[in-house]
């Protein structure tokens, strides 16, 4: 664009020169001729009355030989053509023309006309006789005009030589006022050049740059503005920038989901808690909401919302089967017009499942305890009516206190598990696993031998000092080891093996029992969860054993896993 502007002044310069110089020289040349030809005029005004002064005598008398002599040697001597013409027009005499009368009439030659009329006359005519421009003059006497005429031939050359030497300067002219135009076009439009330079990369996003090297003039005041302006523009871009990376981070840092739906129902902020709960991975920016949210009661709220400008709370299932409560407030203007909603997304699964949990636990904890405790009530009524029958008596009172134990055993193990749960403070100590290990096998040694199980342990010489809690790290190991017993079969075998890996401990139980089918492992460590309900009674299992060994490994921050086929189960405790 500046390349056009400077190309264009510069044009503009050259043809005003051009011009400026046509119309010089044009009127020098025209000063030059005027000025010659009013010169030869004069000349030729005093030839005329100097010869008119010698020949009007000898005409009067009618010498016309003496007359011809005279304007003859004149002519010659002058160098001027000389003709005597009539009042009528024929021409008398012509220094030129010995035969006059071939020579038409003169009455309505210009100069000759005039000169009758007027006094005088002149002009300038092609003469073809003598093949150049001719100046003629004519002066009325008393009784006949004397005409003279004189070739053009020297103020023709020395225009000429006027006409080169006028070119040459005008060139001359010419080229220093094109290269000064040039140069002074360049230096006035090389600040423009620099300023358009500045405003195209700020436009593109360069924001560093400024005109530096202001020039002192209306450029320089309005470079000095732009840079202002830039400075201004670049502050208010990074307020903005520190605006937005507040509301960025505020949002981020925000638990729950959270969107803003302008009232054109596009999404125009958002945080990725939000795009996590409704599950997408695109960029949601001004997308309509229903596009990206694929759940028809939350759109069709949203849709509730943005027309009646309500605010809205109610419960939701999203994806995998997540719950949220879900609050839909309206963003209004000082007017009241609605700009758009914030939708609010906060997750209460883990609320619900507890809530679940807990109303489970209710029901199955009344459950367990009713059950024994209707068996001892029945074995109490049975001996209240027949207190005779000796033999049985023995045998019903030997299964009520069972039942008892069982609900005793019951009871402390959910007292536990809702201790551990509660996560009281567990004092942290310097716990030693070899010994823990080694006092739950030892109480447990009468149960093993009675069902004739083979134990092995297998605990090389490494450290098995760790910071845990002695209470807690025993329930571990020993419901572990109990199961071990209570599901393996008579005659089987239980290994205890510990080994040292990466700093870490890894203490394994296996046994050779009668295994966990593998669509029910991640179900065992539920609590009341058991494979073999009738099973596990008979072993007086509680159901909690693995929940309270669960939430104790939960408590010390150790790995349980478990790995089982129909030829046994291993129990790894990576702690
Ligand atoms: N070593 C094992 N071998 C086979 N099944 C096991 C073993 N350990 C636990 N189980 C299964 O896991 C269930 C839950 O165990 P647990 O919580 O200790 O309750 P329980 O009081 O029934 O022993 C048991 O009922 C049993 O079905
Ligand atoms: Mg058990």
């Amino acid at each position: 664009m500046l390349k056009k502007l400077s190309s264009k002044l510069i044009t503009y310069f050259i043809c005003l020169i051009s011009l400026l110089v046509i119309v010089i020289f044009l009127t020098v040349q025209n000063l030059v001729k005027t000025r010659h030809i009013n010169l030869m005029l004069n000349e030729m005004v005093r030839y005329s009355d100097i010869i008119n002064l010698s020949i009007s005598e000898v005409f009067l008398k009618n010498k016309n030989k003496e007359v011809a002599i005279l304007i003859n040697d004149f002519a010659k001597a002058a160098n001027v053509r000389i003709t005597l013409i009539n009042m009528d027009g024929t021409v008398t005499f012509d220094s030129d023309v010995s035969d006059v009368s071939s020579l038409e009439n003169h009455y309505y030659r210009q100069e000759v006309y005039q000169a009758i009329h007027n006094g005088s006359g002149n002009s300038i005519r092609y003469s073809s006789t003598v093949k150049t421009d001719m100046l003629y003059y004519a002066k009325l006497y008393d009784k006949y005009v004397l005409r003279l005429a004189i070739p053009l031939y020297t103020l023709n050359e020395s225009l000429s030589e006027l006409r080169m030497l006028i070119i040459k300067i005008a060139a001359g002219v010419f080229f220093i006022a094109v290269i000064i135009v040039v140069v002074v076009i360049l230096k006035i439009t090389g600040p423009f050049k620099e300023t358009l330079s500045f405003a195209e990369n700020f436009s593109k996003g360069d924001y560093k740059k400024r005109i530096l090297n202001y020039t002192d003039d209306e450029i320089g005041s309005l470079q000095r503005a732009l840079n202002k302006m830039a400075d201004t523009i670049v502050e208010t871009i990074e307020a903005h920038i520190f605006e937005k990376k507040k509301l960025e981070t505020t949002l981020e840092s925000i638990s729950d989901g959270i969107a803003l739906i302008d009232a054109s129902k596009k999404i125009l902020i958002w945080n990725k808690t939000f795009t996590f709960y409704i599950g997408i991975e695109s960029d949601p920016k001004d997308r309509p909401f229903f596009e990206v949210i694929r759940n028809r009661l939350l759109n069709s709220k949203l849709e509730k919302a943005l027309v009646s400008g309500e605010s809205d709370a109610f419960e939701i299932e999203l994806l995998n089967e997540k719950v949220f409560d879900v609050i839909i407030n309206p963003i209004k203007e000082d007017n009241h017009l609605l700009k758009g909603v914030l939708l609010v997304l906060h997750d209460i699964s883990e609320k619900k499942k507890i809530e679940k949990i807990k109303s489970d636990l209710v029901t199955n904890v009344s459950h367990e305890l009713k059950t024994p405790i209707a068996i001892v009530k029945g074995y109490l009524e049975t001996i209240k009516e027949n207190p005779d029958n000796k033999s049985m008596l023995n045998d019903f009172i030997d299964r009520a206190l069972e039942n008892v134990d069982r609900q005793n055993a019951l009871i402390q193990d959910i007292i536990k598990l809702s201790m551990i749960e509660s996560s009281k403070e567990f004092e942290k100590e310097e716990v030693n696993i070899r010994r823990i290990i080694l006092n739950c096998l030892d109480i447990l040694t009468p149960k093993i031998s009675k069902k004739g199980i083979a134990l092995h342990t297998d605990f090389p010489e490494i450290n098995y000092y760790t910071v845990a809690n002695d209470f807690l790290a025993e329930e571990i190991f020993f419901n572990i080891i109990d199961n071990a017993i209570n599901y393996n079969n008579p005659g089987g075998t239980i290994k205890v093996s510990a080994r040292l890996n990466n700093n870490r401990l890894s203490v394994s139980i296996s046994d050779s029992g009668i295994g966990i089918p593998q669509e029910y492992i991640d179900r065992i460590f539920e609590r009341f969860y058991r494979v073999d309900k009738s099973r596990s009674r008979t072993t007086g299992g509680t159901g909690l054993g693995l929940s309270i060994v669960k939430h104790a490994a939960m408590v010390l921050g150790w790995n349980i896993s478990v790995d089982s086929d129909k030829k046994g189960t291993t129990f790894t405790i990576l702690i």
